[in-house]
């Protein structure tokens, strides 16, 4: 393990299309899917937000008295090109960047969080290889305006989520039910992923990640079936999209793309970001509850998601397991080796309706954050933890109803609260030594 430590990067996270709102952008596919009926659970949409695009000198002030070292916020690829190509205007995120700067917090742009400005998504979206290519361009754009100031960049948000939810079970925008057919999904999205990186560098960007979801997948049940059902879904989830950027192929059987590909695809990173909420459950087709959603699985997919009983819940029904960090950090260390970079922890956090008093989020971080100090005495090499999320915000399906936040927000009045938590991560930081976890690895955090 590597003990001359550089300082470890406290931040937290937010994306455009859950805290911006619609001013001033053009629509982007979940504009479109959100409008249908019945796709939100709570029947709105995210045309307002938590309308961070005017507050957002209120929002930097919150983050700068809280001490974060970094903000993970996304650019609205609609907001900068409506079309998802031409002129791109980058106002805002200028103005943005330097209040952070200002406040002395280092920003660090997600270039795509699922919001695929319309015109592209009516093209095919992810299903056209062009948009690997469009976001590539977006990225010299962006990185031509920021990367002066700008010391870390991450690429893509959650191919996975996209592909499976998205295109593959129709869940997400832009609500396909592509099955096992949304396989070019991932391999596009890959493919942009590499180009963005090339994109950037050429344009003087450097520190460059992405942000992948990942979950240790356990398996329900003790049949051959049960195990074969659970190690394709850890390929699902896991691998296929990790596989090709850290080794430069693709898991066995998932082989696609043209000529060279793998090549961009795989091409240095600077570190890897790791989003963790829970572990998943996997057996045998049958069990078609999917406890992450509560939504049903189709029947015919060739494994089931179980519910996975016996820990607390977080507001959203999903087990809370710190310990799943510390593995899927583990194991992630255990198949990479030497070709996985430092690591960041670019998303961890939970939903609770509480407003303010949100001991269970203290409780859920103080956790994540052990096992995390634990990951790290077993030899992972991590560099920075963003909680996942600043503000309450537009929780995709889930509308309003899934609350995230260290400040709370009402969405009456977009009138902020710092909850507990806040406090909480507030006094943790500031009595984290820079070379945390150093020797508080027994437990981080306030006594
Ligand atoms: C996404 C966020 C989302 C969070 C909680 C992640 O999958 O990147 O946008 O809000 O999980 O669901």
């Amino acid at each position: 393990m590597n003990n001359a430590r550089v300082n470890f990067l406290w931040g937290v996270a937010a994306s455009a299309f859950q805290i911006e709102g619609a001013a001033g952008r053009g629509p982007s596919g979940w504009d479109a899917f959100a409008a249908q009926p019945g796709r939100i659970k709570d029947g709105t949409d995210a045309s307002v937000a938590t309308g961070h695009v005017d507050r957002y000198r209120e929002d930097v002030a919150l983050m700068k008295e809280l001490g974060v070292g970094a903000y993970r916020f996304s650019i609205s690829w609609p907001r900068v090109q409506p079309s998802g190509t031409g002129p791109a205007n980058l106002d805002f995120y200028d103005r943005l960047v330097d209040e952070l700067c200002a406040a002395g917090i280092a920003p660090a742009p997600t270039l795509y969080h699922w919001d695929t400005p319309l015109p592209l998504e009516e093209a095919g979206g992810w299903t056209n290889r062009d948009t690997a290519y469009k976001l590539a361009d977006y990225a010299s754009a962006v990185a031509e305006r920021l990367a002066d100031r700008v010391p870390m960049w991450i690429t893509i948000n959650e191919p996975a989520e996209v592909t499976l939810l998205g295109y593959g079970l129709g869940q997400h925008a832009p609500g396909r039910n592509l099955l096992f057919d949304a396989l070019p999904v991932a391999h596009h999205q890959l493919l942009g992923h590499g180009l963005a990186v090339q994109a950037l560098r050429a344009a003087g960007a450097d520190n460059i990640g992405l942000a992948a979801s990942h979950s240790p997948v356990w398996t329900a049940g003790d049949t051959d079936q049960d195990r074969q059902s659970a190690g394709l879904y850890d390929t699902l989830m896991n691998w296929l999209f990790a596989d090709p950027i850290l080794l430069g192929r693709y898991p066995e059987g998932f082989e696609q793309g043209a000529d060279g590909d793998l090549e961009i695809i795989s091409a240095p990173l600077d570190w890897y970001g790791v989003n963790y909420y829970s572990p998943t459950l996997v057996g045998a087709p049958g069990a078609a509850l999917d406890s992450y959603s509560g939504f049903d699985l189709p029947p015919d997919l060739p494994f089931g998601i179980h519910d996975l009983q016996g820990y607390p819940r977080t507001g959203f029904g999903w087990p809370v397991v710190p310990d799943g960090l510390r593995e899927i950090l583990t194991t992630l260390r255990d198949r990479y080796g030497d070709r996985l970079p430092p690591v960041h922890i670019t998303e961890n956090g939970c939903s609770y309706p509480d407003e303010v008093a949100d001991t269970r989020r203290i409780d859920y971080l103080d956790g994540h954050l052990r096992a995390l100090a634990q990951a790290m005495a077993e030899g992972v090499d991590v560099r920075g933890y963003f909680v996942w999320s600043i503000l309450d915000n537009f929780e995709w399906i889930e509308g309003y109803t899934q609350r995230f936040g260290l400040v709370h927000v009402d969405f009456d009045t977009l009138r902020r609260t710092p909850k507990d938590s806040y406090r909480w991560y507030q006094e943790f930081i500031s009595r984290a030594p820079d070379s945390w976890p150093g020797t508080h690895r027994a437990g981080p955090g306030p006594a």
